[in-house]
């Protein structure tokens, strides 16, 4: 097994023309950044368009030290900017104006188009004043439940063109997690599609947002207006068949298609100036209890952060064409889908489909046809194809690539060693890039042309990033080491809040460590000063790059009235990552049968999202825990891998529950 001696050098024809191109540069670079923060950004500041002029001397406050005052943190207070003006009309200015923005690939390969950034700027005016229109204005909350088209990209500009706050919500939720997040924001309109196909599925995006606009209408929120894109009708189906949208239910007055409102929309839309600090968009992610959390980012420093590593860490080239396959709806599609790409005027693949339509050489085919250069995927995806026969991959030339990515998860060795050898043939960087919805891009990785890669590794921070190991009491792990993974200081952009719960922001990031914000990962660094993220610290789950936590899953089984305690645990999966394995107690009337395991699946299915679906669902007639009533997760996770060596476990009220669990795990689990 390669260990963190294997280390393999950026191909040096890479590095050659790369923007960095040594690890003495980077480290200059990083010195620079970390020594003179309000040079190294203001000196990227300028290359953007501020209608109010940036003050140099307050150009960066913040506090982390929650015994010192309330946390915050502001890059370029009072300046003014709209990114969408920055994304758009400065790049048209600039003669980018015929380059195409997008080159959008339907699930069926028959279907493509393609938008230029002209006509991308003038499909987001005509949305911006049709928002404007249905009475939204500056701060309002947008709901969106997209599936990957051209129209979910034009809706996250239009909104911030006008100051609108967009709230993008994974199209796999389902509808009583999208009722929930329209809920806590209070979205007043929300964008969708009819359908969607992917692969062979079906999804019928408008019935589940029909389904959570009759839910918070039940709690007294009302969406005033619902627009649809009639999507559908203009596809290839997998069967061939046609659909129409007069299949689509609307509700009169609430509801509107888009082409019945957007093109007839004027072309032209004076962009509202922002503040640097005022919100841009929120996003929500899981939280370790209770409700999920509205991560939210503000203007300035995030277009400066995003379109900073989309540059370096790309290593993006004017003629180039980038593709990343994550969901716009998760951070990964609003960073480097959106924003990052189009601040450097970027061209980029949007697809809509999966990797396995209408073959499993779907990505393969995509990345030949548009001669991609740079490709940014996730582990789960990786492995998902590395299952398959070689010549799937080999068959297509992908000569193009120099430059492939990582993101999510941790990528393990030995898909890392197939995705640099099969796919990149020996000669593309790979960037495992570690962040997160809170961080708003990338903090730990490799650039390309300048950091030697060892497989697994997310290797060094980025600029501006200082990363910090600490123990359990709070004291810095110098040199070698494992730890927590914190950041002793803000990036541009590190998000500000969560919505509307200052406290719950204070108290999820900056409590345990004063002085940090602590990601919720552990790391190690090893005698070459390479950072090794070893997975959540926390009652955290990752499956297929999903975050969920523990405690939502445990609260929806333990609904089931046949259900009287339930513990969620990880257990590593081939594909996934991690899967979800359940010990449920059943009540004194309840029975623990194949009926009641079907019943809790879909119960998660529904109140999550199918990707959240539990793999092993267990009986577990009592759960292991100490005299004061906490459960040992540990030892249930153990129990889910049928690995004996429990360790010690002499702090459990009854330890014969544990050989109780081993003897019933279920067959195959
Ligand atoms: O545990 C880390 C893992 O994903 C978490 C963040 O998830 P989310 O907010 O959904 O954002 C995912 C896309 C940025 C992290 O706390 N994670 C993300 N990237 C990596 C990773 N773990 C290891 N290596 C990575 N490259």
């Amino acid at each position: 097994m390669p260990s963190e001696k294997t280390v393999f050098d950026p191909n040096p024809a890479l590095a050659k023309s790369a923007y960095v191109s040594s690890m003495s540069q980077y480290k200059e670079m990083y010195q620079k950044s970390i020594d003179k923060p309000d040079e190294f950004w203001g000196d990227i500041a300028k290359q953007f368009h501020w209608e109010t002029p940036i003050n140099y001397d307050k150009f960066h406050t913040f506090n982390f030290d929650i015994t010192k005052g309330p946390i915050f943190t502001k890059w370029m207070d009072g300046a003014t900017t709209n990114i969408c003006y920055n994304l758009l009309d400065r790049n048209v200015r600039n003669g980018h104006g015929e380059k195409i923005a997008f080159y959008w690939e339907g699930n069926h390969p028959d279907d493509y188009s393609r938008l230029t950034y002209k006509k991308l700027l003038e499909e987001v005016c005509r949305f911006a004043n049709v928002l404007k229109n249905k009475g939204i204005q500056k701060g309002d909350r947008v709901a969106v439940y997209m599936p990957m088209i051209l129209e979910a990209i034009v809706t996250m500009l239009a909104c911030t063109r006008i100051g609108a706050v967009h709230s993008l919500v994974f199209a796999g939720f389902s509808a009583d997690s999208f009722a929930e997040r329209i809920l806590d924001c209070e979205a007043r309109l929300l964008v969708t599609a009819d359908g969607a196909w992917r692969g062979e599925k079906l999804l019928q995006l408008k019935s589940i947002c029909d389904q959570a606009m009759a839910k918070c209408s039940q709690k007294g929120h009302n969406v005033e207006t619902c627009v649809v894109v009639a999507h559908l009708g203009r596809v290839t189906s997998p069967q061939g068949t046609q659909y129409s949208s007069n299949k689509t239910p609307m509700t009169p007055g609430r509801d509107v298609f888009w082409h019945e409102i957007v093109p007839q929309a004027c072309t032209s839309c004076y962009p509202e100036w922002m503040e640097a600090e005022d919100p841009l968009f929120m996003l929500y992610t899981s939280g370790s209890t209770g409700k999920p959390k509205g991560v939210l980012h503000t203007t300035g420093g995030y277009m400066v952060y995003a379109a900073t590593t989309f540059k370096y860490v790309f290593d993006y080239k004017q003629n180039d064409v980038y593709w990343c396959t994550a969901d716009i709806g998760w951070i990964t599609g609003h960073t480097y889908v959106v924003y990052g790409p189009l601040a450097n005027a970027a061209t980029s693949v949007l697809y809509e489909g999966t990797p396995f339509y209408p073959h499993n050489d779907r990505f393969w085919t995509v990345v030949d046809k548009y001669k991609v250069n740079q490709f940014y995927t996730a582990p789960t995806a990786i492995r998902s194809l590395m299952k398959f026969d070689d010549e799937l991959v080999t068959k297509h030339n992908l000569s193009s690539l120099k430059v492939l990515g990582s993101v999510g998860e941790p990528i393990n060795p030995e898909a890392w060693h197939w995705y640099y050898k099969l796919v990149g043939k020996e000669r593309c960087s790979i960037v495992d890039t570690f962040w997160q919805t809170e961080t708003g891009g990338h903090v730990l990785t490799p650039l390309p042309g300048a950091i030697p890669m060892k497989p697994g590794s997310a290797a060094v921070p980025f600029f501006g990033v200082q990363p910090v190991l600490l123990d359990e009491s709070g004291k810095e792990i110098k040199g070698e080491g494992e730890g927590y993974l914190v950041f002793s200081r803000p990036w541009p952009s590190l998000m500000r809040t969560l919505f509307n719960n200052h406290d719950r922001y204070e108290t999820t990031y900056f409590t345990k460590f004063p002085g940090y914000y602590c990601t919720g990962d552990g790391a190690r660094r090893d005698a070459d000063g390479y950072l090794w993220v070893t997975g959540r610290v926390d009652d955290m789950l990752n499956v297929s790059g999903h975050l969920m936590s523990t405690a939502e899953v445990e609260a929806i089984l333990t609904e089931n009235p046949a259900v009287s305690e339930a513990a969620v645990v990880s257990k590593p999966h081939p594909v996934k990552g991690e899967c979800l394995y359940c010990f449920v107690t059943t009540t004194e009337n309840g029975v623990f049968d194949e009926i009641l395991i079907k019943q809790l699946k879909q119960a998660v299915r529904e109140k999550i999202g199918p990707f959240a679906q539990p793999d092993v669902i267990q009986n577990a007639p009592a759960l292991p825990k100490t005299r004061s009533g906490k459960i040992m997760r540990r030892i249930l996770r153990k129990i889910a891998v049928n690995d004996r060596d429990v360790g010690d476990i002499s702090t459990l009220a009854d330890s014969s529950v544990v050989d109780q669990l081993f003897a019933s795990r279920p067959q195959g689990a």
